[in-house]
């Protein structure tokens, strides 16, 4: 693992990372978000900053700076996050979807505070655009890797998801429970087509170091 970083294993190539939740509006007061602190692409971005890589982190709010060296792009919503990654990602060579991304926001925004009246109300919402996916979609594309939160059948899943989204690499979480979440450690099972590896846990920087050797790895295989 220590040579990956003593002798920059990623040496002269563009990550592009997602980190961090999106924000969803709903009216100038409220907003749907996905529980995400960005530990771990930060962690991330820091890991692969260390291995010679020049890194682009596209964030969602979070509460953490951005490691030494590192380019970052903040972003509020799934829409801006999208917007950002695709005017981005021609130049890397390596894209990383860590961010929790809003699956869905509100099909409206109110321009005035939504103000209770009923007793019940619904919300209709309108999908947002899948980046993971439009970047794997991408012919000319990066070494694609994505994360999966799973809360059940965590590696049937995040296989699907490898397969589905047509991604080089993705590492799975275990979220059942609220684990994973703001915690400073985590495990992960990392999926390709035809292999895979677990992670034990350890601390997220720790882990960031790992999957970075592993990426790494992954680019070497791509190009031979
Ligand atoms: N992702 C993304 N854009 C979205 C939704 C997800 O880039 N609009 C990325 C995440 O960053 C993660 C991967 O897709 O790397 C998987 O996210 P996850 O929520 O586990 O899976 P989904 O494909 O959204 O499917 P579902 O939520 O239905 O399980
Ligand atoms: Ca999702």
């Amino acid at each position: 693992l220590d040579t990956v970083f003593a002798t920059g294993a990623l040496a002269g190539l563009s990550v592009l990372i997602t980190a961090g939740p999106t924000r969803e509006p709903l009216d100038p007061v409220r907003y749907l978000t996905n529980r995400s602190s960005g530990k771990m692409g930060y962690a991330l971005a820091r890991a692969a900053r260390e291995a010679g890589a020049r890194v682009t982190l596209v964030s969602g709010p979070t509460a953490i700076a951005p490691p030494p060296g590192v380019e970052c792009v903040h972003v509020e919503t799934a829409q801006q996050m999208h917007e950002a990654v695709m005017s981005r990602v021609a130049q890397a060579q390596v894209f990383v979807a860590t961010a929790a991304v809003a699956d869905y926001r509100p099909a409206s925004i109110a321009d005035q505070k939504i103000k209770k009246d009923a007793a019940r109300r619904s919300l209709e919402l309108e999908r947002n655009p899948d980046i993971l996916a439009a970047v794997a979609a991408l012919p000319q594309r990066p070494l694609v890797v994505g994360f999966a939160a799973e809360t059940q059948d965590l590696e049937r899943n995040a296989r699907a998801k490898l397969m589905k989204k047509g991604l080089d690499l993705i590492a799975a979480n275990d979220v059942s429970g609220g684990r994973g979440f703001d915690a400073d450690d985590n495990a992960l099972t990392l999926l390709w087509p035809g292999g895979g590896t677990t992670l034990p846990l350890q601390s997220k920087e720790q882990l960031a170091r790992q999957l970075v050797a592993v990426i790494a790895d992954r680019m070497g295989e791509a190009n031979s």
